[in-house]
């Protein structure tokens, strides 16, 4: 559904993107995700023909993203930008229509259209509401309809989950789960990794403008699990604790803080209930034994490190 070959967008000073290949194929969700500034939107914006490259292509549904086929690719693709303008002096209501006629769907389509997008959206509550009122999860819900509304088989998604609060973000993740049993093919972008691991079928970590890391969330999670970082909670000498894990493989130089064991951790995952055995068997006060969130910035770590 999406092929690039060494897409490239050179702002100059390192900045843009640089010789991106990849390939995604229909019916899958894509998560990209990358820092800000790595040059996420600058892919979305060369997919959908809003840059142009300085060099290498890009295809959509096997079409040339260039100005010549630029108006079929529109047909193909929802595109949801990082933000979007929203019109305040609009209810919900005529903020969809007006992008019906704006996409050309005939007058006598539209209701059915909109309420359809509502509907998937779950937003039927929010036909009559001034666009100026919604809260940023009710924005966000309004500009994935109006990205629906021509029933696009691709949908670009950049940061759609940006700036929601919790409950805002499952139900963004529930409304992508929807489309996806709806055969569209998504891609979507975000700056947090955890956000996406759930839903995603592929995901891509991009740097400074190139691709680290691509393939399934197992693949590129394998890599980055295997640099874990552990911390043991103790209400009993750290000190001990810290002598056992010195001698056991896989763990690197562990260091104490206050009642704390922190240490990276590349053995062998499988053999980390056997360092947690030999702690208790030294009579050690384990208040916890645990593996630290992955942030961005560790995957990235370790995604370079295996390259
Ligand atoms: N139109 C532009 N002109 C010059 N530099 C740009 C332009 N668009 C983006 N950039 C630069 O390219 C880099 C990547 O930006 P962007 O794609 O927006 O990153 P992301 O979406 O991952 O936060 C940034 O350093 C940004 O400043
Ligand atoms: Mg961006």
């Amino acid at each position: 559904m999406i092929k690039t070959e060494n897409l490239t967008r050179d702002f100059g000073g390192g900045r843009g993107l640089h010789g991106l290949s990849m390939h995604i194929p229909k019916g899958t969700i894509f998560g990209y995700i990358g820092p800000n500034g790595s040059g996420k939107t600058t892919t979305i914006r060369l997919l959908c023909g809003l840059y142009r490259p300085s060099s290498g292509q890009a295809y959509i549904d096997g079409l040339e993203v260039t100005p010549e086929n630029s108006s079929k690719i529109k047909r193909i693709v929802g595109y949801m930008p990082d933000n979007f303008g929203v019109y305040d002096q609009m209810s919900v209501w005529e903020y969809l229509d007006f992008f019906c006629a704006a996409y050309h769907i005939p007058v006598q389509q539209r209701e059915s259209r909109i309420r359809s997008v509502l509907e998937l959206t779950k937003s039927q509550h929010m036909i009559d509401y001034q666009v100026a009122s919604l809260s940023k999860g009710m924005t966000q819900r309004i500009g994935l309809a109006k990205t629906l509304l021509h029933d696009p088989e691709l949908l670009i998604l950049d940061e759609p989950a940006s700036g929601l609060d919790p409950f805002a973000r499952i139900e963004m993740r529930q409304t992508i789960m929807r489309l996806r049993d709806l055969g569209k093919t998504i891609m979507l972008s975000s700056h947090i990794l955890p956000e996406l691991a759930g839903v995603c079928d592929l995901i891509g970590i991009l740097e400074k403008g190139k691709l680290l890391a691509f393939g399934s969330v197992q693949e590129v999670s394998k890599k980055v699990q295997e640099n874990m970082r552990i911390t043991i909670i103790l209400d009993s000498d750290p000190a001990i604790v810290q002598m056992i894990c010195e001698n056991f493989p896989g763990v690197q130089t562990p260091t104490v803080n206050a009642n704390e064991v922190h240490f990276l951790f590349t053995g062998a995952r499988n053999s980390i209930p056997d360092l947690l055995q030999q702690i208790i068997k030294a009579d050690a006060r384990v208040m916890e034994f645990k593996e630290d969130q992955a942030d961005l910035e560790q995957v990235f770590l370790s995604v370079t490190h295996q390259g």
